[in-house]
């Protein structure tokens, strides 16, 4: 992996700014996907670990659209990170400018500070250069450990580090290790596991793994739509032969096909569920693949917002070789394409 790897650099007595993905649902105060808190804590350990550093945690909340909005303040998860993280954090209302330098300069040893909502200034989605320079400026280097926002040209994951010294975060490696694995040269028999909604964006991600893999399992919402529109597939992709009511979830007889092809994969990689798996029955497909998924011996890597959420309802997040935090960024990924998050961290040949 020719990127800039934190394990390479010293930190000492350095102000480091670093890129989580804080981008969690919240109901009524609680914090639901704890999981994308906790994939920070190995980076925030190896760098406060060096003596004299200073982290501040930057991330986004949702699309305020470059507006204040107390609905989209990360200083609701201030306590819940706290916990996690097992140190004392310090919230700063913004995240750049002199309330960022002061909370630096107050900071006492084992603190950590966590930056408000980067996008409540527009500069962040336009990657405004002068915005850059105003989040790169209170820092000495910037570390992205936020995966799953590398596949957006933002100034907090790529304009910054045209500023200061840039490396990848350990969770941020452990990502693209772990896709990698599954990408160049899976084990034989490998098999995709494909479902949601959006078969444009899908469509090209299926035919990649046509390469490569030997089963692609269709289903959620795309499954219809490719049927509905036609779309003509190789052996190697298999649709449902039954529906439950309204084709809201895959039927009986697809279940025993997909579980068959499960019950012999070496590798598996799922993205996106069954069906309509919030409502009840509708679940019924999405639960009996994940039972098959977390009883096989294969290598089995899980990504995307639904998938994690049923995973953790369930208790079942230890049970899958590697949970991806990236929704969008694990399908790009996937697929190929460049993330312009982990091309800014290449190293310069
Ligand atoms: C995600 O939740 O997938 C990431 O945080 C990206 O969020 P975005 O789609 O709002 O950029």
């Amino acid at each position: 992996m020719d990127i800039k790897k934190i394990q390479e650099g010293t930190f000492l007595n350095k102000k480091i700014l670093v890129r989580a993905d804080f981008n969690v649902a919240i109901e009524n105060g609680d914090v639901k996907e704890k999981f994308k808190l906790e994939v920070c804590k190995k980076t925030v350990d190896h760098l406060s670990a060096q003596v004299g550093s200073k982290i501040a945690l930057i991330s986004h909340l949702g699309r305020p659209e470059g507006k204040k909005n107390g609905d989209f303040s990360l200083g609701q998860i201030k306590d819940e990170l706290e916990t996690i993280l097992e140190k004392k954090i310090v919230f700063v209302d913004d995240c750049i400018g002199g309330s960022v330098t002061k909370a630096l300069e107050d900071l006492a040893p084992g603190e950590i500070i966590l930056l408000e909502n980067v996008r409540f200034y527009d500069g962040d989605e336009k990657n405004d250069s002068e915005f850059s320079k105003k989040l790169a400026e209170n820092f000495d280097v910037f570390v992205n450990d936020a995966f799953s926002v590398c596949h957006r040209d933002q100034a907090s994951v790529t304009g910054v580090t045209a500023y200061i010294e840039s490396y990848a975060g350990l969770r941020l490696q452990e990502e693209i290790k772990n896709l990698n694995r599954v990408i160049h040269e899976p084990e034989s028999p490998a098999t995709a596991i494909i479902g949601g909604a959006k078969i444009e964006t899908k469509l090209p991600l299926i035919k990649r793994f046509e390469g490569a893999y030997a089963h692609i399992l269709v289903g959620g919402k795309i499954a219809n739509e490719a049927i509905d529109q036609g779309i003509a597939f190789s052996q190697k992709v298999i649709l449902p032969i039954d529906f439950a009511d309204d084709r809201l979830d895959i039927g009986p007889a697809t279940i025993k096909r997909f579980k068959e092809v499960i019950a012999q994969s070496k590798v598996i990689v799922w993205n996106g569920p069954m069906g309509k798996f919030e409502q009840s029955p509708y679940d019924i497909g999405t639960r009996e693949i994940l039972d098959a998924v977390v009883e096989s011996d294969a290598f089995t890597l899980i990504g995307g917002g639904e998938s994690v959420q049923v995973l953790e309802e369930n208790n079942l997040m230890d049970k899958i070789s590697f949970v991806s935090t990236g929704g969008g960024a694990m399908l790009e990924y996937l697929g190929g394409n460049q993330m312009p998050g982990i091309e800014a961290l290449r190293l310069k040949k």
